[in-house]
């Protein structure tokens, strides 16, 4: 049996609401923890099947050119090798989650430094390690390598493709050029970002098991179905006949997303070798071999006029990536929407260069545009001396300020003055430079957060066995957000379960088929495909009880109607079982979604070595109901410190002579760590979105990426007077 839910029509009630002894927004502990600090959690790389051998990868030397000469002779002969594997397959990266225009090259042609070329198979890790190092690859160079964006902007282009028709290329009413003349207020200037690496804790691994012509593949993936059929077609064979499975994942970010070498080496490998193979990336074949976020230079207009109201906006980002790629880093897709002005231009370029994949990072668009945008705004609030929140306040829409269609919900305004509140903003020191203490100076900074609430197709399985045991299947992962959690709870509500009684099995394509984890939708898409079952099983429940669903009430492991009790354990008999999916539909073509937020913060700068430290923080978001408060503000202070990193300290830097990743591991490559991050104050306002989803929550994973960089920048500069503009603010830019 199935049910679906379209989002067609607002949503009236929601039954989550209906719950006897409510589960959803309590900060039920995370139900997988005891599996993880256990260790019985299995992640990809824990998996041994009889006969295990390892790969380890071989990758290109040098930045674009041809391999002239790929010699395995030495590697070969060395202990336990089994086989140098090169394939013209293994350079097709899948890394394009939309699925298009990935390219297909000659196993000679090399695009990017640490393109895959091979993998070296032994019988142990260390012996394959050993043996990489000991295969000859000779290249040939081209000169034509593109290796800085910066020195290539007159190359920008269109980029080919609008991914899904989300990204918004190009927007643009009334005459940005005529406002900006007139404007009483103007900011023009422009803003840049370097290349991210994802850099999550568990590094890109997959182990490869053939039987027959099926292929099982136990790896890390945020969407493994996505990336199942990514492998697929890389190796011409039927989707049904490879499963991939990702119970556990050890942070994604979005450098999971799509297909990453280690999946298509394994695979081959094993199918060439008759035995199962592992391939384990190391920390450096994460950062040279898997995805970025690409660099983005952004110019930002502004113009106001003498009230502070905005009459023209305009977002123009270029960014960098692979030739033949469509996916492009959308960095002015929050101003679209952010702000309200009649003026209006929002372009997006890309550069073809020659380094690794640029991929979806945390919050692709958003994170990178707010770091323009609100620290734009913050300028401009400067210039007509007014309060950089009145400021925003004055410019808050009550449309969408391109299409004019109604949002769905929009705490903005709730959000800056709950944060202005809790931050003590009123008694900020405008000046630049004006509070000190002793050699630090101190200064504060906000800039508001936006980030698009998503929606896709998803689907679960919910059973009720003959014990009365609640099973939950989907595709759908955990990447450490929660999943596991609030599917539980929401199974609680909606059958009156306790949360003991259900099991949640996640990761399996042999599942059906959900949204993944990716772009903040999972809670949103997985958890509606989960109460639409619920809800199919209410009716089922209720016709099995012989009692009319409307008298039914589900609590206590039981449906109780009419003064008697009703054992859910009973009702199921022999078990029941239902796919509960949804879809998107008119709620996702007539409203706009995004969630909200705010950041305050205080730095401290030191005044001798310009050395940035944070020492207060709030923010308050707006995302409609919160499932669960304590994954919930994990996932906000998790982004939070994304978006301080980006501001303070991370920088892909490449080689500029050939694109090479320099600091590729986490020494080098600097991701703030605990002793850099103060506490962090999230509130989530009470919301409900009517328009969004049956549970009437909006996504949130990515949210506290959004606009928190541009705090930390704007409180550098009331701290020193220092504008910089071009990301990470080092310390070397202040002084
Ligand atoms: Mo996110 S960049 O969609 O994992």
């Amino acid at each position: 049996m199935s049910a679906t839910i379209k989002l067609d029509a607002p949503f009236s009630h929601s039954l989550i609401d209906d719950a006897a002894d409510p589960q959803v927004g309590r900060p039920l502990p995370r139900v997988d923890g005891p599996r993880k600090v256990a260790g019985q959690a299995r992640y990809a790389a824990e998996h041994f099947p009889g006969g295990l051998a390892h790969g380890v990868l071989l990758r290109a030397p040098l930045g674009k050119g041809r391999i002239t000469r790929l010699d395995g002779t030495a590697a070969r002969a060395m202990p336990g090798v089994l086989a140098v594997v090169t394939d013209p397959r293994l350079i097709r990266n899948g890394g394009d989650f939309a699925g298009s225009a990935a390219p297909v090259q000659g196993v000679e042609e090399v695009v990017y430094f640490g393109q895959p070329v091979g993998v070296v198979v032994a019988e142990t890790f260390e012996q394959a390690r050993a043996a990489a190092l000991m295969v000859t690859i000779d290249c040939a160079a081209d000169d034509d390598g593109v290796f800085d964006m910066e020195a290539a902007l007159d190359r920008a282009a269109p980029p080919t493709d609008d991914i899904f028709g989300l990204f918004l290329i190009h927007t643009e009413q009334g005459d940005v050029e005529a406002a900006m003349e007139a404007a009483a207020h103007r900011v023009d200037a422009v803003w840049t970002t370097p290349s991210h690496s994802h850099s999550a804790m568990e590094p890109h691994a997959a182990v490869a098991t053939w039987e027959g012509d099926r292929l099982t593949l136990d790896a890390s993936y945020q969407s493994p179905v996505t990336s199942r059929d990514q492998l697929a077609t890389v190796l011409g064979i039927a989707p049904e006949n490879v499963r991939f499975r990702s119970p556990f994942v050890g942070g994604g970010f979005g450098g999971k997303l799509g297909l990453m070498p280690e999946a298509a080496a394994a695979a081959i490998a094993a199918q060439q070798l008759g035995r199962p193979v592992k391939v384990v990336m190391t920390r450096q074949n994460v950062y040279e071999t898997t995805g970025r976020r690409p660099a983005t230079h952004q110019r930002l207009r502004l113009g106001a006029d003498a009230d502070g109201r905005l009459t023209a906006i305009a977002h123009e980002t270029i960014t960098d990536q692979l030739a033949g790629e469509s996916f492009f880093e959308p960095a002015g897709i929050a101003t679209h929407l952010l702000y309200a002005g009649a003026n209006r231009l929002v372009d997006h370029k890309v550069v073809r260069v020659n380094k690794l994949l640029a991929v979806s990072m945390r919050a692709p668009g958003e994170a990178a545009g707010q770091l323009g945008l609100e620290c734009a705004m913050d300028e401009l609030a400067e210039q007509l001396g007014i309060d950089p929140v009145d400021l925003r306040l004055r410019n808050e829409p009550d449309r969408h300020p391109e299409d004019g269609m109604p949002f769905s919900s929009r705490g903005l305004v709730d959000c800056l003055q709950r944060g202005a509140e809790r931050f003590g903003w009123s008694k900020r020191n405008r000046t630049p430079g004006a509070m000190r203490d002793g050699e630090w100076l101190i200064g504060h900074g906000m800039a508001a957060s936006v980030r698009g609430n998503l929606y896709g197709p998803s689907a679960a399985r919910v059973s009720i066995g003959g014990n009365g045991q609640v099973t939950i299947e989907s595709e759908m992962t955990d990447i450490g957000t929660g999943t596991y959690t609030i599917l539980t709870q929401i199974v609680a509500d909606l059958l009156g379960v306790s949360s003991d009684r259900v099991e949640v099995r996640l990761g399996d394509t042999d599942s059906p088929r959900s949204a993944g984890s990716g772009g903040s939708w999972g809670a949103a898409t997985a958890g509606s495909a989960v109460y639409a079952a619920c809800e199919a099983l209410r009716a089922q429940l209720a016709a099995a009880a012989g009692v009319p669903l409307a008298e039914a009430r589900f609590a206590d492991n039981a449906l109780i109607a009419r003064g008697a009790r009703h054992p859910l354990a009973r009702l199921a008999g022999e078990g029941m079982s239902v796919e509960g999916s949804t879809e998107p539909g008119e709620n996702n073509a007539r409203y706009s979604q995004a969630a909200y937020g705010a950041h305050f913060c205080e730095v401290r700068v030191n005044a001798v070595t310009g050395e940035t430290r944070l020492s207060r923080w709030n923010s308050v978001f707006a995302a409609g109901r919160i499932l669960n408060p304590r994954t919930a503000t994990s996932q906000a202070i998790g982004g939070i410190v994304f978006g301080i990193g980006a501001a303070l300290t991370e920088e892909l830097v490449h080689d500029a002579r050939t694109g090479k990743v320099v600091n590729r591991d986490l020494g080098e490559y600097h991701v703030p760590a605990h002793a850099d991050i103060p506490a962090i104050d999230v509130l989530f306002l009470d919301e409900r979105d009517f328009i969004a989803n049956p549970l009437l929550l909006k996504g949130v994973g990515e949210l506290g990426t959004c606009g928190s960089g541009a705090a930390v920048a704007n409180a550098i500069y009331n701290a020193t007077g220092v504008r910089v503009r071009e990301f990470p603010v080092t310390l070397d830019k202040l002084l």
